[in-house]
């Protein structure tokens, strides 16, 4: 499972800048990113594509174990094709979760996202990091925020982006999409026993960066070296 390869994982639910933050921290330290929720994120889109319904467990593990995908520059191809903003839209977050709450796929998504634990080092975004994937990681964080913040947070990056929705919708769908997360019966969103939960609610993503930055200088000497 690569153990030595020093890994930090990054568990929250959506909205609450753990992208923001994996990124952020994984420059700062020169190590890669793991985004786990574009794989979902993926296999949903390429289900939809292929005409698979959300349900199909069988289809759509099919569909994860021969995913084709590559993550370059901050852009997310699929069989070499960018697919980086139709991923991104709500409703395919709603897709992705909705697909992500069967066992097959998360599965066959596993060997993948351990495989990405390369030198010099992992930081791994998305909802089962600490509990599921990289269970021995030496650093993990649960990012979280109230539901309220977090539907602001979206709402603003997409008035950005020149995309109008109602900020209640938004917190509805924020809320509807906590609870699939963590109530499904398979690597639901919850804690590692061992991680540190962080509230992002009142914090900038430099207050949230540092301290993970504390934390992983406390588990990695040799990076307090390095500095
Ligand atoms: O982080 P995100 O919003 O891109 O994730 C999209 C969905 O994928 C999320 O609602 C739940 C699912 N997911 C998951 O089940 N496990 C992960 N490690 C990452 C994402």
């Amino acid at each position: 499972m690569g153990d030595r390869v020093p890994v930090i994982t990054i568990d929250g639910p959506s909205g609450s800048g753990k992208g923001t933050v994996a990124a952020e921290v994984a420059r700062r330290l020169g190590w890669r990113v793991l985004d786990s929720g574009a794989l979902y994120r993926l296999v949903a889109y390429a289900a939809r594509g292929a005409g698979v319904a959300l349900d199909d467990a069988e289809a759509l593990a099919r569909i994860a174990s021969g995913l084709q995908v590559e993550f370059r520059n901050g852009r997310v191809l699929l069989n070499g094709k960018d697919v980086t903003r139709q991923i991104r839209t709500e409703s395919a977050g709603n897709d992705a979760s909705r697909a992500a709450a069967i066992p097959e796929v998360r599965q066959a998504l596993l060997q993948w996202q351990r495989s990405q634990a390369r030198p010099p080092g992992l930081v791994a975004d998305g909802r089962d990091m600490g509990t599921v994937v990289f269970p021995d990681a030496p650093v993990k964080i649960f990012l979280d925020a109230s539901a309220q913040e977090r539907a602001r947070r979206r709402y603003n990056q997409l008035k950005e982006q020149g995309i109008d929705v109602s900020l209640r919708d938004l917190v509805a769908e924020i809320e509807a999409r906590d609870r699939r997360d963590r109530n499904r019966s398979v690597a639901p969103l919850k804690p590692a026993p061992d991680a540190l939960v962080i509230d992002s609610t009142d914090l900038s993503v430099e207050e949230v960066v540092a301290k993970v930055l504390e934390q992983a200088r406390r588990a990695f000497p040799q990076l307090a070296q390095g500095e």
